[in-house]
């Protein structure tokens, strides 16, 4: 079985990008390269092919909490879909690909889990999803829109979050000086941004003392809360999230995954997560196997 120090050094990767100053927005563009570390020499010639869909029939019906929900939310109406998707590495052998003809819709308001074996293709899936990648073959549709004929940092800093395992926090800046730093990058206009990521911060259950505190002096738990509240940071209409809890204890990725659901079922956030974890998938709305 692959082990979970291959799944981190995966998603250190954009960690290491951000630090060098890569030029990726951060809370955004950054996302684990598919295969990185993880995948490769793992699955030979793995090639995934179209997912089965199982319903868990979690999604409360007639739910959305009055009005209010109802309009952030347009739930149950379709955000993004991906159809026909394949993606091939221009290394590959031929015929080998990363991800083959996949197709499926995701609506906002619903938690999905993607799940599959290592080397399935999940973060390619991802990445082809926050347009870190495009599609060799098919095409993703966001809001209607091809994502071949939007302005991609414009996409991923606007109308995606992105959730890492390893959370990617700049560990140097504050957890409030984090969270202004990705509304910066998206151009968001917020009036008054320190009370905004206040106000996240304890959406996410962080108190308002660690405002000022120093990201390397938090837990893990603590540091996926204010990636999760940077995520949010400008507002957007869908969160992906890679393996979110997969470096945390139980009881932290109960907490987690309660703040994810709340974001789908009472904001109407469209919300995907790659998982290994039964319990993500117990909890989801939908589950995606990627064989
Ligand atoms: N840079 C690359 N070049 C060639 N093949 C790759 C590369 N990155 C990933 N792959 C292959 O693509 C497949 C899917 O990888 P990935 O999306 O990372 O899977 P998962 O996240 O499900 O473990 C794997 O078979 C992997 O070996
Ligand atoms: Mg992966």
């Amino acid at each position: 079985m692959n082990g979970k120090a291959q799944d981190m050094q995966a998603s250190n990767e954009p960690e290491a990008r951000m630090a060098a100053g890569g030029g990726v927005p951060v809370g955004a563009g950054a996302m684990p390269v598919p295969g990185g570390g993880e995948g490769a020499g793992v699955v030979p010639g793995g090639a995934a092919i179209a997912g089965a869909v199982r319903s868990t029939g979690n999604v409360p019906d007639a739910r959305t909490a009055g009005a209010a929900g109802a309009a952030k939310a347009e739930t149950g109406s379709v955000l993004l879909s991906i159809r026909g998707a394949s993606y091939r590495y221009a290394d590959a052998a031929p015929g080998e690909y990363a991800l083959k003809d996949v197709s499926h819709d995701f609506a906002g308001g619903k938690v999905y889990a993607i799940r599959g074996r290592s080397g399935a293709g999940k973060t390619t899936m991802l990445a082809l999803i926050s347009g870190l990648e495009r599609c060799t073959e098919g095409s993703v549709v966001f809001d209607g829109r091809d994502l071949k004929d939007l302005n991609l940092d414009r996409y991923r800093s606007r109308d995606i979050g992105i959730v890492f395992q390893s959370y990617n926090l700049l560990p140097y800046l504050t957890v409030v000086e984090n969270i202004i730093l990705s509304m910066d990058i998206s151009g968001a206009k917020i009036a008054d941004k320190k009370a905004e990521a206040l106000r996240l911060m304890r959406s996410v259950g962080l108190k308002d003392a660690y405002a000022d505190r120093k990201v390397l002096r938090i837990s893990g738990g603590e540091q996926q809360r204010v990636a999760i509240a940077r995520s949010l940071s400008y507002n957007p209409k869908m969160i992906v999230a890679d393996e979110p809890t997969g470096n945390l204890d139980k009881e932290t990725e109960a907490d987690i995954l309660d703040i994810l659901r709340r974001l789908a079922h009472e904001e109407g956030k469209c919300v995907i997560i790659v998982t290994h974890s039964p319990n993500v998938c117990d909890m989801a709305d939908e589950v995606f196997d990627l064989q």
